[in-house]
């Protein structure tokens, strides 16, 4: 029916195929506009419904109430680095950050621009390979948020269990797992994540958030950059990416129909199992970068006995129709990249491909 091949890039990232045949078939012609999605005002009725449902959808999936918001921003999960201590990190006060890789130290490196930081938890020791314990976690004196990144794509370790300060908010970088199993997240204040990985195409930025937090968004800031600006305008203060929101709305209806978070959660498990196990029972010719408490669900990384080997088996997966096998330069190695819209079967034809490379090279 297809010529599609198995998609392991980090993201922008596989979508679900009746995803994209719904798309498909609904292009030229939106709901009886006459129009495309992409051509649409973001002032229409059907735009409006789109702006809504997601909203809805996402609260839905994670089981949250009135008290929280979904904005539907643009500027990537990056801008949200600086975002946040724009407005939520005012003089005098500081903000604690947990470093579990790259991402968490740019998340950082941007609230250093703005006020006065402090790093709680480090795991930069030993490359990032895994996620530290509660006990290593200290904190500042009353912190004004506490930040982590949820899942590290570059280096493929996840937080199981997520930490908790009492009244201290906190706040989730969710751009490479976020809705990849069931979670509390009341436990949070505020969740982002760029949506290319998990939720649909580059493009739009899901902020999910407390509407306490929304109070007292400094009057300083410039407008596009304050939260309630946003949130009063139903996400529509400026022209959204509208294709993005269409496309999101389709992948939460898509994962609604999949049977929500904990069918996927055990899927996520199903499919991470098949690529551990094999490097697991591989004799050590397959090499995990990430500590086995620590390892992600969305990004398993590993490597060969030699870069060569690493080199060859890229090359020969990408024959073989995997491809985005090549890992991140700061890690090395290969790195599988499993988001929500990876089928099991792509988790096991990357298994046997694993198993018969090692046969012919081990
Ligand atoms: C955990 C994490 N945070 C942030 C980013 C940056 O996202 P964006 O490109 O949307 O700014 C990425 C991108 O790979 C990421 O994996």
């Amino acid at each position: 029916m297809n010529n599609r091949i198995f998609n392991f890039n980090a993201g922008p990232a596989t979508l679900p195929l009746e995803v994209l045949i719904e798309a498909q078939a609904e292009l030229l012609n939106y709901q009886q506009t006459g129009m495309s999605i992409l051509e649409i005002s973001h002032r229409s009725k059907p735009y409006e419904d789109i702006n809504e449902e997601a909203e809805a959808n996402i609260k839905e999936l994670l089981g949250l109430g009135d008290d929280y918001r979904v904005l539907f921003l643009q500027g990537g999960a990056s801008t949200q680095f600086a975002m946040i201590p724009m407005n939520f990190l005012a003089s005098g006060q500081t903000a604690d950050y947990i470093i579990t890789g790259t991402w968490s130290e740019k998340a950082l490196k941007e609230a250093q621009l703005i006020g006065n930081t402090h790093v709680a938890a480090t795991t930069a020791e030993g490359n990032h390979q895994r996620i530290p314990t509660m006990a290593e976690i200290q904190l500042s004196d009353q912190p004004a948020y506490v930040h982590i990144t949820s899942n590290n794509t570059i280096f493929g370790t996840q937080w199981k269990e997520f930490p908790e300060f009492g009244k201290v908010p906190l706040i989730a970088d969710m751009s490479s797992d976020i809705l990849n199993r069931s979670f509390h997240a009341e436990k949070f204040s505020m969740i982002y994540a760029g949506a290319q990985k998990n939720l649909g195409p580059a493009g739009v930025t899901v902020v999910i958030m407390r509407k306490e937090l929304l109070a007292n968004n400094p009057k300083t800031i410039p407008t596009m950059m304050r939260y309630e600006t946003h949130a009063k305008n139903d996400s529509l203060y400026n022209t959204p990416p509208v294709f993005s929101v269409y496309m999101l709305n389709l992948v939460l209806r898509w994962l609604k129909g999949q049977g929500g978070l904990s069918v996927i959660g055990k899927r996520n498990e199903e499919k991470a199992a098949l690529i551990y196990d094999t490097i697991d029972q591989s004799g050590g010719y397959y090499r995990g970068h990430a500590q086995a408490d620590s390892r992600s669900l969305m990004n398993v990384n590993f490597r060969l006995p030699t870069e060569e080997l690493e080199k060859t088996f890229a090359k020969e997966a990408e024959q073989a129709g995997l491809i985005g096998l090549k890992g991140h330069r700061s890690v090395g190695g290969l790195r599988a990249s499993m988001y929500n819209a990876m089928t099991v079967g792509g988790c096991l034809a990357l298994k046997e491909f694993m198993l018969d490379f090692k046969r012919k090279n081990g």
